[in-house]
């Protein structure tokens, strides 16, 4: 993902470069998302408008701690924390945000979307073991979490199903 050479440390994990772009990866990932929801946040209209108002803000707040931790356990390893707004916008997973939405219900479908994806990065990653075990058990974490956003977003779906 990055030339940038890792700087020396004692810790003598074995998998310090692919754990670092992972968490790089998603360093920039939960960013984005972060960014998309206060987006939402801001612009929504409807019924509703305070509850998911208010539930957007506490996803913003957590999306903003799991950064903060994945971007330390990066500099933990040696690497380097990329987490400029170019950065970001060079390696977003997802599809830029629509700016021109206002329903609740586009809205929610948007941020759906975008949750899942990162939901299901994370849980890949988990799944083939793709990082060293402390970084898993960090992405763990916050897969729990992102599930948890993601059903609270489905849920104000109208559906018996
Ligand atoms: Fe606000």
């Amino acid at each position: 993902m990055n030339n940038m050479r890792l700087h020396q440390t004692l810790n003598n994990e074995k998998r310090k470069q692919e754990s670092v772009d992972i968490l790089n990866q998603m360093l920039t990932d939960f960013l984005a998302l972060a960014l998309v929801t206060k987006q939402a946040h801001w612009n929504i209209r409807g019924l509703n408008f305070i509850a998911v108002h208010e539930m957007l803000d506490s996803f913003h707040e957590k999306l903003l701690d799991y950064a903060d931790t994945v971007a330390e356990r990066a500099v933990q390893l040696g690497g380097t924390a990329l987490g400029t707004a170019e950065i970001i916008t060079l390696n977003v997973s997802f599809e830029a945000y629509p700016g021109d939405i206002y329903s609740i219900e586009k809205h929610l479908k948007e941020l759906q979307i975008r949750y899942a994806q990162v939901a299901n990065t994370v849980r890949e990653v988990i799944q083939e073991e793709k990082a060293d075990p402390d970084t898993i058990d960090i992405l763990t974490a916050a897969s729990e979490d992102l599930d948890k956003f993601l059903w609270f977003i489905e849920a104000h779906e109208n559906r018996e199903k």
